[in-house]
């Protein structure tokens, strides 16, 4: 059976799924290849069930562990309606998603597909197609990455489909990375009562993030009392145990050390799945298809976008709205638009609790790009925020960097409550390149987490009201 199509999509992940819903918006005859569900690792086992996940155990550490919101619940966590509720969240979703489609007149086309030339990907499955297409576009994603680690395939570690599945909670755990997938996990297992060992080869977790931030948010992880992050341990074997439990070994500061635990997550990284786009042709980068910043790969007419393309662009994270923007991005290429991506204004989060979310410059890169003195660094403590006391969860601040005499907003970073809604405001705010004092004259409601980054403007320009920090 052969199709004709303006355009076919490799992967119904978040990228090629708005992809797909994008191009028929603009009336353009779509067809959606997906062997699994649509709405790929983020939407089924990544992004969203984890956060549904983390919004259970942060409900459950409050209402137990506050100190100051005058909630004295007692009981265990229900681990298996959380993950009941989560599977809820996901399955509303997928079919919202699948509505959608429908509804822009999608063929979605459940199998496994494979780019065979520029305009034709050929799928397997009880009925073999060849979808034709004038425009392909791989949208393939990632996959764990399995770090070189004796034992560790026998060892069954938990990776995020199965950590994101437990209906039985491990009393110790040993996280294996200290990325956003190690501490996101970490978190959650922590606030709902395992004890939770993070190993990190590098000498901070998160290395993406703001460092004087993270510091901050492990010592407030810390503070549970049930999270511990040991860096500079770089894990080299692992065993589970026949009687049962695990043992991690790590190199620890040069010390080898074991670790106990009942389960191994794993948070060691993800590569580009690269399976049914690797015979096409397509010039690879480091990891990952190559792309210039219009999606467009080496081969005339076949695009690229997400996580299989992760590593086109220096240092750049594995982002769900990273992809869904390149396949708007690559949609709009083919329809004859000039459309790129800019890199430079990408928001990014880390949903423990508190959160982190940047965007912009890091303090570090701000300084190389204007010199050490031409950047104010401002911050402003959630401690000083009637919203945030109000809530009881006053750690952190908003850090705002300025460059030039009026101020130009370069760069944010917030560790605290919400931190991934605050976000929003700073990464407008730097697209539209403006000042601490467009935000100042900024009216934020009060009181609002919000005004904490109208604070940081008015400490960047000097004007500071309700801290003392200049
Ligand atoms: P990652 O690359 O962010 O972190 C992996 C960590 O594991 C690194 O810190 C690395 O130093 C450490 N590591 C590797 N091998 C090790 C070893 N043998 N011993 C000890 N430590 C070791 O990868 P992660 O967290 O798995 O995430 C994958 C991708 O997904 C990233 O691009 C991430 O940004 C993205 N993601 C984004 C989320 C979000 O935006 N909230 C949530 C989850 C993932």
């Amino acid at each position: 059976m052969t199709d004709r199509y303006d355009i076919a999509i490799l992967g119904g992940g978040p990228g090629g799924y708005v992809a797909a819903l994008h191009a028929g918006v603009r009336g353009a005859k779509v067809a959606l290849i997906e062997k699994d569900r649509v709405g790929g690792v983020c939407v089924t086992v990544g992004c969203i069930p984890s956060k549904a996940l983390l919004d259970s155990s942060h409900l459950y550490w409050m209402g137990t562990h506050s100190t100051v919101t005058g909630l004295h619940l007692s009981g265990d966590f229900d681990l298996a309606k959380a993950m009941a509720r989560k599977d809820q969240v996901v399955k509303q979703l997928v079919g919202g998603i699948e509505q959608l489609l429908k509804a822009r007149k999608v063929d979605l086309i459940k199998a496994t597909g494979e780019l065979v030339s520029a305009t034709e990907i050929r799928t397997d499955g009880a009925e073999k197609r060849s979808v034709q297409a004038n425009a392909t576009i791989v949208a393939t994603g990632s996959t764990v990455a399995i770090p070189p680690i004796k034992g560790l395939a026998e060892a069954k570690p938990l990776d995020n489909v199965g950590a994101l599945d437990l209906r039985e909670l491990p009393k110790r755990i040993v996280v294996i990375g200290g990325g956003v997938v190690g501490m996101e996990l970490g978190a959650f297992y922590s606030e709902i009562g395992s004890e939770v060992t993070v190993l990190e080869m590098l000498p901070m977790p998160l290395a993406g993030s703001d460092p004087e931030l993270v510091k901050l948010l492990v010592k407030a992880l810390e503070s549970h009392g049930r999270f511990k992050v040991i860096a500079n341990a770089k894990v080299t074997a692992a065993e589970r145990r026949k009687g049962g439990g695990v043992a991690v070994t790590a190199e620890v500061e040069g010390k080898s050390q074991t670790f106990e635990a009942d389960e191994i997550v794993l948070g060691a990284g993800r590569v580009p799945e690269l399976r049914g786009a690797d015979k096409a042709g397509l010039a690879m980068g480091k990891r990952g298809v190559q792309v210039d910043d219009r999606m467009r790969t080496s081969v005339k007419g076949v695009y690229a976008i997400g996580d299989c393309t992760a590593a086109s662009f220096e240092n750049r994270a594995m982002l769900a709205h990273v992809a869904s923007t390149q396949g708007e991005v690559a949609v709009d290429t083919i329809l004859g638009e000039d459309a790129r991506i800019d890199y430079g204004v990408v928001p990014s989060v880390v949903y423990t609790h508190p959160e982190i979310a940047s965007v912009g410059l890091s303090e570090a890169q701000a300084k190389e790009r204007y010199g050490e003195g031409n950047v104010k660094v401002a911050r402003f403590p959630f401690r000083a925020s009637g919203r945030a006391l109000a809530l009881g969860e006053s750690d952190g601040m908003t850090k705002m960097l300025t460059t030039g005499e009026d101020h130009r907003i370069v760069g944010v970073h917030v560790m605290g409550p919400q931190a991934s809604e605050l976000i929003a405001e700073a990464t407008l705010a730097i697209r539209l390149e403006a000042t601490a004092y467009d935000i100042i004259a900024t009216v934020h409601s009060h009181p609002t987490l919000a005004e904490t980054l109208r604070e940081a403007a008015l400490v960047a320009v000097g004007k500071a009201i309700h801290t003392g920090s200049r």
